[in-house]
């Protein structure tokens, strides 16, 4: 439960320090003990009379203030929270907080403090995709700072792109996975992403072109939401995300394998695409070009990890979901594969070429249910994620 925890926020100045009115709000509403600092450039943007009066408790502003250093003092408020929340954090605060700058309240206390830190950077997408911005968040995240957004979409400068502020609810999420507290709390996920790789001989291998996007944002978002989280992936350039744990593997049956470890779980996503053959009589040594024209290569069947994680057993997952990739038939084949695996549900999407579904940024999918389907509109893979996550969330909140 999130009520009673103690949440220190610090507003930068940014356009979207109005939003953390919203913010505090909304941690309020949940029972939910906020106490604000606020930078000089903030107070240009909301007050800390708005603040305080939101926050039940006056907003702090200034480093040499000898009131407030005797009142409770910089090291009390670094101290004195479950989880120290930047929202917004402007370019300007993180190129401080990585370089270790303690040059006003705010900075001091997020150099001086013990706790776990969230950040939801808010700024111009120049400013966001700046190599000095990239290089700051790399640093921050290294030392172990939790990020929320920024999302993409248009901004107060009429420019698109990536440098929004997370939405307040979604942060309150972020606080409540990073403080443990979501609402898959105490449950276990498991999800297989990316493409497996099967060997023909030492050297080459038969796989295909998932990037693994889908089914690394997938986890993710279970994470977000509390979930302990065990993401068994193939070969991909994605890196892990926070708080997840991964498996690399590289065959669909070390990938069958990884996942008969991480039993039993609450939760299976199976988002990878798992080859479905492999070559029988893998060569041990290189294969070379001779006199007798090209190897013939014998393919045998690799096992079904949905299928056999989908099929009854005392450990059987509580809610089992698959993928379909489908390129005609979308939804008719998908809701045959379902019954076929025996999976709960499952997510069907068109691969055809030119979707860009496989190592694209966005993906349109149909949820298909043992009641019927729906469609998803088009969004980014980390929004379906999100919006899975959710699902699945809702699911074990109504069956309670
Ligand atoms: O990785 P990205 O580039 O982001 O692309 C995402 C994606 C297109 C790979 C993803 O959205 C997706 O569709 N994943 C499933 C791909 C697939 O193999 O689909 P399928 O219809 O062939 O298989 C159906 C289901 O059975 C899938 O859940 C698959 O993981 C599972 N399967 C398949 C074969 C096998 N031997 N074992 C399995 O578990």
């Amino acid at each position: 439960m999130i009520r009673g925890k103690r949440i220190l926020l610090i507003i930068s100045g940014g356009i979207a320090a109005y939003k953390a009115l919203d913010l505090i709000r909304r941690l309020r509403e949940r029972g939910v003990l906020v106490r604000c600092i606020m930078t000089r450039s903030a107070t240009e943007f909301v007050t800390p009379l708005a603040v305080g009066a939101l926050a039940g408790e006056r907003a702090y502003v200034d480093l040499f203030s000898l009131s407030d250093e005797s009142e409770i003092g910089h090291i009390r408020l670094a101290r004195e929270a479950d989880l120290v929340v930047v929202a917004p954090a402007t370019a300007n605060l993180l190129a401080r907080m990585a370089t270790g700058l303690a040059d006003d309240l705010a900075s001091t206390v997020l150099l001086a403090t013990d706790r776990p830190i969230l950040v939801a950077p808010a700024m111009n997408v120049q400013m966001w995709l700046h190599p000095a911005t990239r290089a700051n968040v790399a640093t921050l995240a290294a030392r172990g700072v939790s990020m929320v957004g920024p999302n993409e979409g248009p901004m107060a400068e009429a420019e698109t792109g990536p440098g929004r502020m997370a939405e307040p609810l979604e942060i309150v999420a972020a606080i409540e996975a990073k403080l443990g507290c979501g609402p898959l709390e105490g449950r276990t996920a498991l999800v297989t992403s990316g493409p497996t790789h099967e060997p023909i001989d030492p050297v080459r291998y038969i796989a295909n072109r998932s990037s693994g996007k889908q089914g690394h944002a997938i986890a993710a978002a279970l994470a977000r939401l509390g979930a302990r989280t065990v993401l068994v992936t193939g070969p991909t350039a994605e890196p892990v995300p926070p708080g997840v744990t991964a498996v690399p593997v590289e065959t669909a049956r070390d990938m069958l394998a990884a996942c008969q470890a991480a039993l039993p779980v609450d939760i299976v996503v199976c988002a990878a695409a798992v080859a479905d053959w492999r070559v029988g009589d893998r060569a041990e040594q290189k294969l070379k070009k001779g006199g007798e024209g090209p190897p013939q290569l014998t393919l045998v069947e690799n096992p079904d990890i949905l299928a056999t994680l989908s099929a009854p057993s005392p450990h059987r997952p509580a809610l089992v979901v698959g993928f379909a990739a489908e390129t005609e038939k979308v939804l008719e084949h998908a809701a045959a594969k379902r019954a076929r695996k025996g999976c709960d549900w499952i997510l069907a999407n068109d691969v055809s070429p030119g979707t860009g579904t496989f190592g694209g940024d966005t993906n349109t999918v149909h949820l298909v249910t043992a009641e019927g389907s729906e469609t998803w509109p088009t969004m980014s893979k980390r929004d379906v994620g999100d919006r899975l996550a959710r699902r699945i969330a809702d699911h074990f909140g109504s069956a309670q």
